[in-house]
C-alpha cells in the first residue's frame, strides 16, 4: 500500500480497496484458525476521539492486541484537541511516541490537519464528513454474502450523511451502484456527488420506495448524527417516510441485505423487526469493522 494515510478514499484506487479485502479477509481467516500474529509488535496506535463510539474504539484497541501492538485511548477530555493545543503540535508530538494515529472528530478539516503535520499514518475513525473505515467493514460484508462487488446496487435510505459520503466515494471504484433517497436539503456534499457521478451510477431520489428498486443492499444510518443533537426534533419530522420497514424491503430484490452502521434508533430509521430479521447483515457487518481495520492498521503501519 503506498499511501501513509486513510483520511478519505480520495486517492485510493480501485487496486488498493482489493488490497484491503483481500488482507482483512486473511486476517479473519487467521484469527478464526487460531494463528496469532506479531506483525505490529511494539506499536502504538493513538486513538483521539471528539465523539463517543463502541464499535470504532473497541474494534482499533482489539484490532491493534490481535496484531500484537497496543493502542492508546484518548477521550474528548484527555486532549482538548482544539482547545489545549493545536492541531499542528498533537499531530507532532503523537509523531514523536506512536506509529499511528485514529481520529474521529467534528470537522473534517482536523483531520486532515493531523494528516498533514503528522509523520505517522492517521486514519479517519469518522469526521462529519466522512467515514472511511465503516465503508470497508461494510464493504467486506457485502462481498462475503454476495461474492461479488461489480454490478451490485445499493439504496441509501435517510440523510445525505458522512457514513453516504464515504459510499460515494468508494461505491463507483467498485462497480456498484448507488441510489440515495434523501429528503430534499439532505443530499450528500455536493463535490463528491458530482466526482461520484463521473465514475458510476449513482443517482439521487426523494422516494424510498424507487431507490430501493432492483436493490441488493439497502442501507440506513441515523436521522440525526453526532453534533446534529439541536435538529433532532425537526429531523424526526423531515425523515418520517425515510425508514426501511418490512414493506420497503419487499419492493427490493427478494434476497437483499439490509445494512446500517450502527448506533441504530430503531422505529425511526429502521424498524428493529428488519435490523434483527433474517435479511439483516448489520451484526456481521459491525463485525466486519475489526477485520477490516486490521488490514488497515497491517497496511499501513507495518
Ligand atoms: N458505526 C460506528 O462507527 O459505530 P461507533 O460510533 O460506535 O464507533
Ligand atoms: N452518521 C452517524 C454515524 C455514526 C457511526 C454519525 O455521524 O453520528
Amino acid at each position: 500500500m503506498r499511501h501513509k494515510d486513510l483520511v478519505s478514499f480520495q486517492d485510493y484506487s480501485t487496486e488498493d480497496f482489493w488490497e484491503l479485502l483481500e488482507t482483512a479477509l486473511q486476517l479473519k481467516r487467521e484469527l478464526r484458525a487460531g494463528i496469532a500474529h506479531t506483525m505490529l509488535a511494539g506499536r502504538t496506535l493513538a486513538m483521539i476521539f471528539q465523539k463517543p463510539s463502541l464499535r470504532t474504539r473497541v474494534s482499533f484497541e482489539v484490532g491493534m492486541t490481535q496484531l500484537g501492538g497496543h493502542a492508546i485511548y484518548l477521550s474528548p477530555d484527555d486532549i482538548k484537541l482544539g482547545q489545549r493545543e493545536t492541531t499542528e503540535d498533537i499531530a507532532q508530538v503523537l509523531s514523536r511516541y506512536c506509529n499511528g494515529i485514529m481520529a474521529r472528530v467534528f470537522g473534517h478539516e482536523i483531520v486532515e490537519e493531523l494528516a498533514q503535520y503528522s509523520e505517522v499514518s492517521v486514519i479517519n475513525g469518522l469526521s462529519d464528513l466522512l467515514h472511511p473505515c465503516q465503508i470497508l467493514g461494510d464493504l467486506l460484508t457485502i462481498y462475503e454474502k454476495k461474492r461479488k462487488l461489480e454490478g451490485l446496487k445499493l439504496a441509501w435510505i435517510g440523510d445525505g450523511n458522512n457514513v453516504c459520503n464515504s459510499w460515494l466515494e468508494a461505491g463507483p471504484k467498485l462497480g456498484i451502484a448507488i441510489s440515495v433517497a434523501c429528503p430534499a436539503g439532505h443530499e450528500p456534499n455536493s463535490k463528491i456527488l458530482e466526482q461520484a457521478r463521473r465514475l458510476g451510477t449513482v443517482e439521487i431520489v426523494h422516494d424510498p420506495k424507487i431507490a430501493v428498486k432492483e436493490t441488493d443492499v439497502l442501507y440506513t444510518d441515523v436521522w440525526t448524527s453526532m453534533g446534529q443533537e439541536k435538529e433532532v426534533q425537526e429531523r424526526r419530522k423531515r425523515f418520517r417516510d425515510f425508514q426501511i420497514n418490512q414493506e420497503l424491503l419487499k419492493l427490493a430484490k427478494p434476497n437483499a441485505i439490509v445494512m446500517h452502521c450502527l448506533p441504530a434508533h430503531y422505529d425511526e430509521e429502521i424498524t428493529k423487526e428488519v435490523a434483527h430479521g433474517p435479511q439483516s447483515a448489520i451484526f456481521d457487518e459491525a463485525e466486519n469493522r475489526l477485520h477490516a481495520q486490521k488490514a488497515v492498521l497491517a497496511l499501513l503501519m507495518r
